[in-house]
């Protein structure tokens, strides 16, 4: 409850203080810790976890003051940043592109397949190929995939990714078909993810033995499909309107679950933001529009003046009700 946690920082604390909680939850010490003027670090492995303190904090104004119960706090949160760290893995695997993929292919339950460039393995009578791990995947790497497969005679190809250039969606498996290609897009579950499987084994994720993979990994590690997300963008001198037109998530049991209570699949989304100027590095959080319990729905419109002329790169990233994230860039330019 926030009062023990109210009487746990006023007791050992003093305002300006950081206040840590390194396995955050929902968050509760780290609101605590932000009505009582501390700063704080909260952690989680959790993606749920993140993504619940991060509306949390940054619904902050709407909770009840710790002072008294039937007023409402009133503030918003300060300024914070959330990073994904620890991806130690990533760092390595960019030196071993062998390692890299005989691992991805392990956990996607598939083999290796050898003789080509593009096409790195084969689940059933899929291709498989595992897209770059510093980069997004683009239309040229799909199409570099559907010509070998054209030209060796396969029909059916997933193309795993972490992101995704913003060109890369419907359109491409609409493409490829034409192609007489099947083709599946598949997003590869964060590091975080990953490592949080094992949690309670005594193994790191660099030497994870096959068994392991078998038992554990594979179980609690899902590959989604992802997410058709279509956004309209309209440019008006230096201002630029963002509007999500449409969402859609591939059919698995758990949106069957839930699908009769959802009329417009946007309802699907539990958060979006926005970095108007993406340089490619870090992600900024420059706008956001999340559900809350009273408001079940995010707005679909967003809109940004630019001071400068010149080309930006505008960074997309939503978060679905079942915490998988979809990222798309769109280039503008203003005159
Ligand atoms: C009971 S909740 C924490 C509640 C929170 N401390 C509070 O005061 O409200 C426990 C959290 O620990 C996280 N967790 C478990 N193992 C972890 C690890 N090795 N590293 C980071 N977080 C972890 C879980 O995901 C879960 O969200």
């Amino acid at each position: 409850p926030e009062a023990l946690l109210k009487r746990i920082i006023l007791a050992s604390s003093r305002p300006g203080d950081i206040v840590a909680d390194f396995f955050c939850g929902s968050g509760t010490t780290l609101a605590v810790a932000e009505k009582l003027g501390r700063r704080w670090i909260g952690s989680d492995l959790s993606k749920f976890a993140i993504q619940v303190t991060r509306k949390r904090l940054l619904d902050i104004h709407h909770s009840k003051d710790l002072q008294n119960k039937d007023r409402k706090y009133g503030n918003p949160a300060r300024p914070f940043e959330l990073w994904n760290i620890g991806n130690y893995e990533t760092v390595y695997w960019l030196e071993r592109q062998d390692e890299y993929l005989t691992f991805m292919l392990k956990l996607y339950q598939s083999q290796p397949l050898n003789g080509f460039r593009y096409l790195h393995g084969r689940k059933g009578d899929r291709t498989v190929h595992i897209g770059p791990l510093n980069a997004p995947v683009t239309m040229e790497d799909v199409e570099k995939v559907v010509i070998e497969c054209r030209n060796n005679n396969f029909n059916k190809a997933d193309i795993l990714g972490w992101e995704w250039s913003y060109e890369v969606n419907e359109l491409a498996k609409t493409s490829a078909k034409k192609n007489g290609i099947d083709l599946k897009l598949i997003q590869i579950p964060s590091v975080n993810e990953i490592k949080s499987s094992l949690v309670g084994f005594d193994v790191q994720l660099l030497k994870v033995p096959e068994q392991i993979i078998e038992k554990e990994l594979i179980k609690y590690i899902k590959f989604p499909e992802v997410a058709y997300l279509e956004i309209e963008d309209k440019i008006n001198g230096n201002e630029v309107t963002l509007k999500i037109s449409d969402f859609q998530l591939s059919p698995t049991a758990e949106l069957a679950e839930i699908a009769s209570k959802v009329k417009d699949s946007r309802e699907l989304i539990d958060y979006w933001a926005i970095d108007w100027d993406y340089k490619e590095d870090t992600f900024h959080n420059q706008w956001q529009s999340f559900r809350v319990k009273k408001n079940p729905r995010v707005d679909y419109q967003a809109r940004h003046k630019y001071e400068d002329v010149g080309n930006y790169k505008i960074m997309i990233k939503v978060v679905d009700v079942f915490g998988n994230d979809t990222n798309k860039i769109l280039k503008v330019r203003i005159k």
